[in-house]
């Protein structure tokens, strides 16, 4: 109902309007009232322990995990391979002793994610998850479970379940960092503060509705969307597609950008809108020719970044969405709320049920 909605038009414009406000409680359930350290419950977790991680999980909760690889390798050098659950289970995949199995999932009761789970207990030395839902089967069957505390998800199309998680996330490589000795006290205390800005930042991304409306309006018109991101802007590339294809209904692919001219440039042309997600960081000149691929052969290059991006960026692009400037550790963060405004936008310019696509369900409890 409209109450229910928040004066909302769809529970997901709520739930994505809602992101600064349950961020900045998750953050403040996570770190220490002097920002200094990352509290976890008893019983705690110690990164030194382990000498690898492996991530399971379906749909969106996937894309968390990708982009968690790229912190826990980045910042705290320590190998994570990510999987789908549904492959993962029946792989038989090796674990040794000496691993660290997070699982994560926004309701707790994704069919593939418990068997997934199920497969690594005895394996693995510690099971973890990262859910939603607290009083779930997956919760239930770990050996820690930490809560995203993202509140009550409606929308069929993860949002704020996905910031969440990639909070929680966050704290962990940043935690594993600290454990195994590679990142010193004030670079931790140096990304905490910045990750307590982040809500004030999601903000202003919020502000930019009209942007996104106008941009919306453009990829409606489309049969087929292509988005692209570098590093850790790949998986919300991914994310991005996944989001537009559920809710609006159109074909949308997301590659990383340097393999776009591995088979993705030959669908190119002036009929195929280019999403490019590119905060101006080290790798953001590698965007930019990867743009100029799409420009010259008149690919329509929607790209989402910030003022010193847009500068860089130069002729030629079709639409600019601005963000603020973040420090990159925390880009893919502030970059989910672009993703699922336009994918929002783009279900309401074409009139599709936006909560409940057809075809889809909330929770996949059977195979
Ligand atoms: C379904 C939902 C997705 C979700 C996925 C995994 O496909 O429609 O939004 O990402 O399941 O769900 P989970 O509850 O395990 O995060």
């Amino acid at each position: 109902t409209q109450v229910e909605k928040g004066g909302h038009k769809h529970f997901m414009a709520k739930e994505i309007a809602e992101q600064p406000t349950v961020l900045a409680d998750a953050i403040s359930h996570y770190v220490s009232t002097d920002g200094t350290a990352i509290t976890l419950p008893d019983g705690g977790l110690d990164f030194t322990q382990y000498d690898r991680i492996v991530m399971v999980a379906c749909g969106t909760a996937n894309y968390a995990c990708l982009t968690a690889k790229y912190w826990f390798e980045q910042i705290a050098r320590l190998p994570v391979e990510v999987d789908i659950a549904s492959e993962f289970r029946y792989r038989e995949p090796p674990i040794t002793a000496r691993t660290l199995a997070i699982f994560v999932s926004q309701s707790g009761e994704t069919a593939d994610t418990l068997a997934a789970l199920r497969y690594c207990v005895d394996k693995a030395d510690k099971i973890l998850s990262v859910v939603n839902v607290q009083e779930s089967s997956i919760a239930r069957e770990s050996d820690m479970a930490l809560p995203i505390l993202a509140g009550t998800e409606i929308g069929v199309a993860s949002t704020k379940a996905f910031t969440c998680q990639l909070n929680v996330l966050a704290l962990l490589a940043l935690k594993a960092a600290q454990d195994r000795g590679v990142m010193d006290q004030q670079t931790l205390s140096d990304h905490l503060s910045a990750l307590r800005n982040l809500p004030g930042l999601m903000n202003q991304a919020l502000g930019t509705a009209d942007a996104m409306k106008s941009a919306a309006r453009k990829l409606a018109q489309a049969q087929d969307v292509l988005f692209l991101g570098r590093g850790a802007m790949f998986p919300l590339a991914l994310e991005g597609a996944l989001k537009l294809k559920e809710i609006s209904y159109i074909h949308a692919e997301g590659y990383a950008s340097g393999e776009l001219k591995h088979g993705p440039i030959a669908l190119v042309d002036k009929k195929v809108p280019v999403v490019v997600i590119a905060p101006s960081d080290p790798l953001f000149d590698k965007s930019v020719s990867n743009m100029q691929e799409v420009m010259a052969r008149n690919g329509k290059v929607i790209l989402v970044t910030d003022s010193k991006g847009a500068k860089d960026a130069g002729d030629g692009v079709w639409q600019v969405l601005l963000m603020p400037e973040i420090e990159p550790f925390l880009a893919p963060i502030l970059y989910a709320i672009p993703a699922q405004l336009l994918a929002y936008y783009t279900a309401v310019a074409k009139g599709t049920d936006v909560d409940q696509p057809r075809n889809l369900a909330k929770s996949v409890t059977v195979e």
